[in-house]
């Protein structure tokens, strides 16, 4: 018989608990082993609680019991997890993590550590909640030179967005009903201001592309800006303006990273279609064209329900999986691209000045006018020194910009 050990006992590692009980005869016939969970670490007592026995309050005692084979880290935050994680590693345990900053920083090293010691860190979990992302990447899609990922990694602003679409609601009143449904944490930073999906993207960067991506390398731009009106101009030129996380390889081969507010089109692009909480990744590779996965981006039993797969990989594999890894950045490593060589089409909202003269400066700094509206358009797919142009030359008109919202081309 084999132990499990969870570390942190809040929505997700309950969850990891909850949902291992209720499947538990499930997953050991999946893996052909007894297993149990053996302790949950959180410094908390939970006197009550079915699995209270279980609490234990030192990581010594984990790392000290040979019959811990697998960790599930739900503690979130990187310090203390990067210790303990490491230590377990060590240990010569392997960890399943919920964790996206304790991967998007420090991925390279928990990673290598693994390797080091034939155990496994696994991070299904860490992007896309349920959605089974990380795997497929490098087994089913293993075939493929992939060159581009993108999608909707942050439910709690895609459900702000939705509500300013649906319902026609401001920003503000839809990021309060986030927060009174628990989506939105209470400070909604790191979601609204595009962090959470910045690790998204680096985690999935690092694994696609082979070296680790740092948060700071991310072009990153959140919706606080975004308002009912931008929402209103893309919904009647047939699109919706949602948070995406992307990656990009280029023509000159460095990759461009970026999280931002994108306008996707209803006709050409399923993202559009993507409502509430949930998450959906879409990835281009020459083998399978495009392909997309879908699902619940947070909570309780979905995150769970990915720790739990992880585990019982880690519990079948044999020593560490060498595809799932990727190699620390050099110093001096140049392969990622800046936002100076990001192209796209753009949403342009204006005060009112008429479409005869979208046309004319569309037309004078080399563009096709895709939509037009007395306050604003739509060109067509342009580098950022010509949407500068087009913006400078709006003003000269006269015209107040309001905003610019690229437009993503599937
Ligand atoms: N706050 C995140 C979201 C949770 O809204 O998607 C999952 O990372």
């Amino acid at each position: 018989m084999k132990k499990i050990a969870v570390l942190g006992y809040g929505v997700v590692g309950s969850g990891v608990v909850e949902l291992f009980y209720r499947n538990q005869k499930k997953i050991e016939n999946n893996t052909g082993e007894k297993l149990e969970i053996g302790y949950i670490l959180d410094l908390r007592e939970f006197p009550g609680d079915p699995y209270e026995d279980r609490v234990v309050h030192d990581i010594q005692v984990i790392l000290d019991d040979p019959d811990v084979g697998y960790v599930a880290e739900c503690m979130g935050g990187t310090n203390p997890a990067f210790d303990f994680v490491c230590r377990c590693l060590e240990a010569g345990k392997s960890v399943a993590t919920s964790n996206k900053q304790l991967v998007a920083e420090k991925g390279d090293i928990l990673l290598q550590t693994a390797k080091e010691n034939n155990v496994n860190f696994f991070f299904e979990a860490s992007v896309g909640g349920a959605i089974p992302i990380i795997r497929p990447l490098h087994t089913c899609l293993a075939a493929n030179d992939i060159s581009a990922i993108a999608g909707i990694l942050n439910g709690t602003t895609n459900f702000i967005l939705e509500k300013m679409f649906c319902d026609k609601m401001r920003f503000k009143p839809a990021l309060e009903l986030a927060q009174e449904k628990g989506y939105a944490e209470r400070d909604p930073s790191a979601d609204i201001d595009g962090g959470d999906a910045c690790r998204k993207v680096c985690i999935l960067s690092s694994l696609v592309f082979g070296k680790h991506v740092y948060p700071e390398q991310v072009y990153t731009k959140g919706i606080r800006d975004i308002t009912l009106e931008d929402v209103q101009l893309a919904q009647q030129f047939g699109g919706a303006v949602k948070l995406i996380g992307r990656v990009v390889r280029l023509k000159n081969g460095k990759i461009l990273p970026s999280v931002m507010p994108m306008i996707v089109f209803h006709d050409s692009s399923l993202l559009a279609s993507v409502n509430g909480v949930f998450n959906a990744v879409m990835v281009w590779g020459d083998g399978v064209d495009k392909t997309m996965f879908y699902g619940r981006g947070a909570g309780k039993l979905p995150t769970a329900s990915a720790v739990l797969g992880d585990i019982v990989d880690e519990v079948k594999q044999t020593g560490t999986v060498l595809s799932q890894m990727w190699k620390p950045a050099q110093e001096g490593d140049d392969f990622i691209a800046t936002i100076d060589d990001f192209e796209a089409p753009r949403c342009y909202r204006t005060s009112p000045c008429g479409k005869g003269v979208f046309a004319r400066i569309a037309a004078e700094v080399g563009v096709e006018l895709i939509h037009a509206a007395e306050n604003g358009c739509m060109i067509s797919k342009c580098n950022q020194k010509t949407a500068e142009a087009f913006k400078q030359k709006l003003a000269h008109e006269g015209a107040e910009i309001l905003s610019r919202i690229p437009v993503m081309e599937d």
